[in-house]
């Protein structure tokens, strides 16, 4: 058993947290703010994440997760300290770096003992090192040693807790090898492999890995809009190339691009880390421009398909970013619902987690429905958004039954079109024919 504090209650924080506990560690989950730590103790989840509240609840129950905001307190009672509080986008579209550095300050001021400082949040490269410096700057205790390691997550939301027990690796970047041993060892339960390497380059894998996915996203996006122009179908050209083992079938789903807390981040961060460097990384600045592109190739479908959109009513199906989250940030409808919005559009929106949270980033003048039927009923078409397992598999011929005219608009291909067709809809997808 370890005694690790983690600091930073957010999606990536709470689910490691709970994880570690769960195999069987001491962990206390910190954060400054009060409101969310009084809600956790109660088991109160703030975020919507298959799982996770029956592990908090658990774990909670057996005294091994506790919640505080004394963070002084909790790192002084552990060996090993998580740093996973938020990195957000600045204006500059530089990952902002404040909380991180306030929890190294908070570190050196209460390092009453040798413990390891392990790094989660996705942060440049280097910041291993500054965190280092802010923690011996801020030491009480000069004799006191630590250690700093990398341990970035690839967790997905939706399936978080079922990839923290089983990651395809864990990276685990020092400077001292028994530190790497250490951290190694605290993830020896999941299964998992590991895969140690220096600080730096443990920080780069984490900004590779994922703007190397947003990468096949952009591109398989792009071959999809090729494919509507020349009559090919992007489902089939994406399944021919993913057998292709050196290429692989996963992250090449064509649709209106990425978005999320992670991949349009990380994708400003590493062109402007690279453009820091001396190196203009034009691909990675192209896969960030057709991601956006691509939420309006739903805009000239509709425009397509009704002319204008003034005095239409429009059914959205899905807001969440991807499905089995309430997550609303970078998702595609906070782009088009505006845009509709602003053409003139009656928007009705459904989404079976994320309207509150949607409601609070969308503008006035969208009807939340409370169930499919709701919000396609009298609709003039219906846009697919999120690939929710309601929308997949929704009755089709239901749905057309109750819209006025027979239009379906499916951003995330999640429908075939002989099905829509025999439902008896007029259907548009992304890449494929209609
Ligand atoms: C992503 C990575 O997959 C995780 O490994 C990483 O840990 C995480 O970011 C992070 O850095 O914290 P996440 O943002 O939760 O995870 O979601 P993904 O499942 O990766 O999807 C991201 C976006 O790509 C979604 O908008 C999804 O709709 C889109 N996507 C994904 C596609 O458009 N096509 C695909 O084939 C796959």
């Amino acid at each position: 058993m370890k005694k690790i504090t983690v600091i930073g209650t957010g999606y990536v924080g709470l689910v490691s947290g709970a994880c570690f506990a769960e195999i069987g560690n001491r962990v206390i989950c910190c954060d400054v703010d009060e409101q969310k730590i009084i809600k956790l103790r109660r088991g109160e989840i703030p975020i919507y994440e298959p799982g996770l509240s029956e592990l908090v609840e658990r774990n909670t129950k057996r005294d091994q997760l506790y919640f505080t905001t004394e963070v002084g307190e909790a790192i002084e009672a552990s060996d090993i300290i998580y740093i996973a509080v938020g990195t957000p986008m600045s204006e500059t579209g530089e990952a902002d770096m404040r909380y991180v550095m306030s929890a190294a300050k908070k570190i050196g001021e209460h390092l009453n003992s040798h413990k390891i400082i392990v790094g989660k949040s996705t942060v440049p490269v280097g910041t291993g090192e500054l965190v280092r410096e802010v923690i011996q700057a801020n030491k009480k205790l000069p004799w006191v040693g630590f250690d700093i390691v990398s341990n970035p997550e690839f967790l997905r939301e939706g399936s978080a807790i079922s990839d923290c027990m089983n990651m395809d690796r864990a990276v685990i970047g020092s400077d001292n090898p028994e530190a790497a041993r250490l951290i190694g060892e605290l993830h020896s339960p999941f299964n998992t492999r590991i895969f140690t390497t220096d600080l730096e380059s443990a920080e780069m894998i984490k900004y590779a890995a994922n703007t190397f996915l947003a990468t096949k996203i952009s591109f398989i996006n792009a071959i999809a809009n090729i494919c509507e122009r020349v009559g090919a179908n992007v489902a089939d050209v994406s399944e021919g190339m993913g057998l292709d083992s050196r290429i692989g079938s996963k992250f090449l789903q064509a649709g209106i691009g990425y978005g999320g807390s992670c991949f349009p981040k990380d994708t400003y961060a590493l062109a402007h880390i690279s453009d820091k460097a001396g190196y203009d990384f034009e691909l990675l600045k192209s896969v960030i421009k057709t991601n956006q592109r691509q939420r309006y190739v739903i805009m000239d479908k509709l425009r397509e398909t009704l002319g204008g959109l003034a005095g239409k009513h429009v059914a959205v199906l899905g807001l969440a970013f991807k499905p089995n989250t309430d997550d609303m940030r970078y998702a595609p409808s906070l782009t088009i619902i505006p845009e509709l919005l602003k053409q003139g559009a009656s928007v009705y929106a459904y989404d079976p987690i994320a309207s509150e949270a949607a409601k609070r980033e969308l503008p006035e003048g969208v009807t939340y429905s409370t169930s499919l039927d709701q919000a396609v009923a009298g609709a003039d078409v219906a846009v697919i958004l999120t690939e929710w397992d309601e929308i997949r598999s929704m009755d089709l011929s239901n749905i057309r039954k109750l819209m006025k005219r027979s239009i379906l608009i499916d951003g995330r291909n999640c429908h075939s079109l002989q099905e829509a067709q025999e439902a008896g809809f007029e259907y548009h997808s992304i890449g494929r024919p209609p």
